[in-house]
């Protein structure tokens, strides 16, 4: 078996995902970025370099997912982070659009780690992105705000239940320079930057390197690590 296994970061196309993907291809390791589309899955491994291999999937499809990862093995680290949104209000509720992202984080994300759990080491590690959304609601919020509380409690019945292996969820705030916010209009991000202690939004090199603090650390499992430059106190 060789010194350290594969990383498969699942949402590999994200900003997050092509981070993460580079740091450990940089260091040698093998990694597989997933996409629903392997077109962009290929093209972004290609970007990472160094053997980094794409992969589609569909965590809208749970069913699928075993055949998607078959030829995935050994697997050491896995980080879970794909997402598609869903702005749901009560009163104008998409039933459709909810119950995709209910099963993609809930169901999909189980399903994969189902599939891999044969695959892992006793001490392989987990990630699951999560979200603050879970404390700070808003209008149109009502999936993902469930969606991420259940991430929360997931990680501690899984740290249970596959212990030696850790499992571990981040929590980020708004992160500026994603681009999902980004392309915000100003006077939305500044709401919330000055509500932030640290006097900026964090950044998605922030979320990246506590990420990776999760994945190795050792002795963290169970948590649920919030990444907001102090936002939650205000
Ligand atoms: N951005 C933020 O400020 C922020 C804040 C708090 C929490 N988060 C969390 O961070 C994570 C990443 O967010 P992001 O802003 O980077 O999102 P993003 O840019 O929209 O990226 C989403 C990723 O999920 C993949 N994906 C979408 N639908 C999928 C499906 N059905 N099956 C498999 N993969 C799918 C996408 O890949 P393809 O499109 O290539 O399929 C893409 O890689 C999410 O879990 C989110 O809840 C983000």
């Amino acid at each position: 078996m060789a010194e350290k296994g594969t990383v498969v970061i699942v949402g590999g196309t994200s900003e997050f995902g092509k981070r993460l993907a580079q740091h450990y291809a940089q260091q040698g390791r093998p990694v597989v970025v997933t996409s629903r589309d392997a077109g962009r899955a290929g093209s972004v491994a290609r970007e990472v370099g160094n053997g980094c291999l794409g992969l589609s999937l569909d965590l809208c499809e749970p069913h699928n997912i075993a055949s998607a990862l078959a030829n995935v093995n050994d697997v050491d680290r896995l980080v879970l982070l794909a997402i598609d949104r869903d702005d749901n209000t009560v009163r104008n509720y998409n039933v459709e659009s909810a119950i995709k992202l209910v099963t993609l984080k809930l169901v999909g994300y189980t399903e994969v780690i189902h599939a891999l759990v044969p695959r892992m080491r006793q001490n392989s590690s987990i990630v699951l992105y999560g979200g603050l959304a879970k404390d700070r609601p808003y209008p149109g919020s009502t999936t993902i705000t469930t969606i991420n509380g259940g991430v929360m409690t997931m990680v501690h019945s899984l740290a249970i239940e596959l212990a030696p292996i850790r499992v571990n969820a981040i929590h980020p705030a708004i992160v500026g320079d994603s681009p999902y916010w980004a392309g915000k209009p100003a006077e939305v991000l500044e709401r919330f930057r000055a509500r932030t202690p640290l006097g900026e939004l964090i950044t998605v090199d922030d979320v990246v390197d506590a990420t990776i603090f999760l994945l190795e650390n050792r002795a963290v499992t169970g948590v649920n690590l919030r990444v907001d430059g102090g936002w939650m106190l205000t």
